[in-house]
């Protein structure tokens, strides 16, 4: 469907030209003064210049052709030339209809659907999930989600770290604890066993083991670089040990990102790419895009219009070793290969930009990509503490992930029983789905190159912009739409009349602002923007329901129309907190 805005535009456009104006001054926006009107055209302001007029003039001139009401309800020009119009009641209603009946939510679905790779979540196999993954996770999670919504072909890759020095490091840990283990036994030639010499918390705890003693012991760190250098060659004693720790890890990240509800297309990672490695690099030397800098082979990235030094791009170290660089490079290669995408686009802490920006350009640079593939970087800002310092456990440790969400469960829990007398077992689970909420749309809600603090206080309570007030909302109309059905009554899609009341009619306009809200936040890749309109959506429903008598309402029609109002306010709600990545309880 067109968005209603556009409608009156289009209204404004007739009158514009029937006033012998440039149609392209008949700009329509969301009016700055709610309370003197809904929409507004600055257009007449504009024009003034171009036709030594007075604005006032041009605006009367405009509004003397609005003839037929049907759509533009109210005009007026106003000094000192603005244009201000209303809405026909009767029309936004029938929007709101249509809408409704619309399968696809007023949304136009993308006309010509795009291949878009999402990398995200980025965790590193073996090392704890953090909280410095959890905003990857969650912002990818929602840009997929809402690419998909909008008809894209989205592909989620998890790209995990999983070919780096944290491997040698658990290798050599291991060796040092079962030296026996016949995975060091380098004249073996047998079978491998199944099961892996280590469980998940073992593991757990044999990486910060090893990276603690690699720092204080030199020999220590020798060995470990070692073993990772062995294991990249392919020892195949250290591969099999690599295998399990894969298998170990991915099953418990697999846990955890299951827990955070963000689903991953693609599990690959690093290590799938080394095999485009030794290609590539015949490829940028031979084509000369790489040269030798101190032993290094490097491809020189700089710009001249650069403000500030960019570095070339490392593609292999000086003992030939493959780099950071030389992995998403060769990621990029392997992905135009299987997936062909018109696009692919990265999330990963905002310090890591000027990696992104030397890989693009010289994936752009070499032709690893064609002309038009968009490769765009989403950097985020830190979550901090209320200190304002990156957020850590009251101990004053890393976070981990699944420590976060414990705590804000537990405080939902409290919550939860607190407000009412739900049985345990309910609320245990209601507090985990409003505590998903508060996590996400806590961070979802800022910018996400913003650093952000992380307030559980103000994150977990029902009331302000929060995800649990959004939840709060939900639920109540849900609770009245079960109400209205208990009594026997079927809900009528589509039964909307003309609102009787401003809070009515504010709600109104705010619901028909939903596809246009979703498109644009998508085009921006910007979740805030959603999360700001539900905000605002249900302050609007809040305050309308505070005025309006909804169930005992005599009048039958309008007592329908209410309801098919309530029943698509918490469509849009639903449908936005999915975008966002999280959802509604039944009851809390
Ligand atoms: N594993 C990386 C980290 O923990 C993030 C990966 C981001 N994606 C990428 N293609 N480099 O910092």
């Amino acid at each position: 469907m067109k968005k209603l805005i556009d409608l009156i535009q289009e209204e404004l456009v007739k009158a514009f030209t029937a006033a012998e104006m440039d149609p392209s001054y008949a700009r329509v926006s969301v009016s700055n003064r709610p309370d003197l009107c809904e929409y507004q055209c600055n257009g007449a302001m504009a024009a003034a210049k171009a036709y030594h007029k007075a604005p006032i003039q041009l605006a009367e001139a405009v509004v003397e052709k609005v003839t037929d009401h049907s759509v533009i309800g109210e005009i007026e020009a106003v000094k000192p030339g603005f244009i201000n119009l209303k809405i026909n009641p009767e029309f936004l209603a029938d929007y709101l209809s249509k809408m409704q009946n619309d399968e696809d939510l007023s949304v136009e679905k993308a006309k010509n659907p795009k291949t878009i790779i999402v990398d995200y979540g980025g965790a590193n196999v073996a090392k704890p999930l953090h909280v410095g993954h959890l905003r990857s996770a969650i912002i990818g999670e929602s840009i997929k989600r809402m690419g998909r919504f909008m008809g894209h072909n989205m592909i989620g890759d998890v790209h995990l770290g999983d070919w780096g020095l944290q491997m040698g490091l658990i290798i050599t840990e291991l060796q040092e604890r079962h030296p026996e283990l016949v995975y060091f036994d380098e004249s073996f030639t047998g079978e491998y066993p199944e099961e892996a010499p280590f469980t998940i918390s073992e593991l757990e705890e044999i990486y910060p083991c090893a990276s603690g003693k690699s720092k204080e012991d030199e020999d220590y760190k020798k060995r470990a670089l070692e073993a990772t250098r062995e294991l990249q060659q392919g020892r195949r004693g250290y591969r099999a040990i690599w295998k399990h720790i894969m298998n170990v890890s991915v099953a418990d990240l697999k846990k955890n990102y299951g827990n955070l509800d963000v689903h991953f297309d693609l599990w690959m990672g690093e290590s799938d790419a080394q095999e485009y490695i030794p290609d590539m690099v015949d490829y940028l030397k031979d084509n000369g895009y790489a040269h030798y800098d101190q032993g290094a082979l490097v491809v020189d990235v700089k710009e001249e219009t650069d403000t500030k030094e960019i570095p070339p791009c490392m593609i292999l170290k000086s003992d030939g070793a493959a780099l950071y660089d030389t992995t998403d490079l060769a990621t990029i290669i392997q992905r135009m290969k299987l997936y062909k995408p018109d696009e692919i686009c990265y999330l990963a802490d905002k310090r890591q930009e000027l990696h992104f920006v030397q890989c693009f350009r010289c994936a752009r640079k070499a032709k690893l990509v064609n002309d038009d593939t968009v490769l765009s970087f989403i950097g985020f800002g830190t979550m901090n503490g209320k200190d304002g310092k990156p957020f850590k456990t009251r101990e004053g440790g890393v976070m981990r992930l699944e420590r976060l969400i414990g705590e804000i469960n537990d405080e939902m829990y409290q919550k939860i029983v607190e407000n009412r007398s739900v049985k345990d077992t309910d609320a245990r689970g209601t507090a985990q789905i409003v505590g998903l909420s508060a996590i996400k749309y806590g961070d979802l809600s800022n910018q996400a190159s913003k650093d952000y603090v992380f307030d559980v206080e103000r994150f977990t309570s029902f009331e302000g912009n929060t995800g649990p007030y959004i939840l709060y909302t939900i639920v109540r109309t849900k609770s009245i739409l079960g109400k209205y059905k208990e009594e026997g009554n079927e809900l009528k899609k589509g039964a909307l009349l003309a609102p009787k009341s401003d809070s009515e009619k504010a709600l109104m306009l705010s619901v028909s602002r939903f596809n246009g809200v979703v498109e644009n936040a998508f085009e921006e890749k910007a979740p805030h923007k959603i999360c700001a309109y539900i905000y605002e959506l249900a302050n609007e429903f809040n305050h309308f329901y505070h005025e309006t008598k909804i169930l005992s309402e005599q009048d039958e029609a309008r007592k329908a129309s209410y309801l098919a109002l309530l029943d698509l306010v918490r469509e849009v709600l639903e449908t936005c907190i999915d975008l966002l990545g999280f959802s509604a309880p039944e009851r809390m």
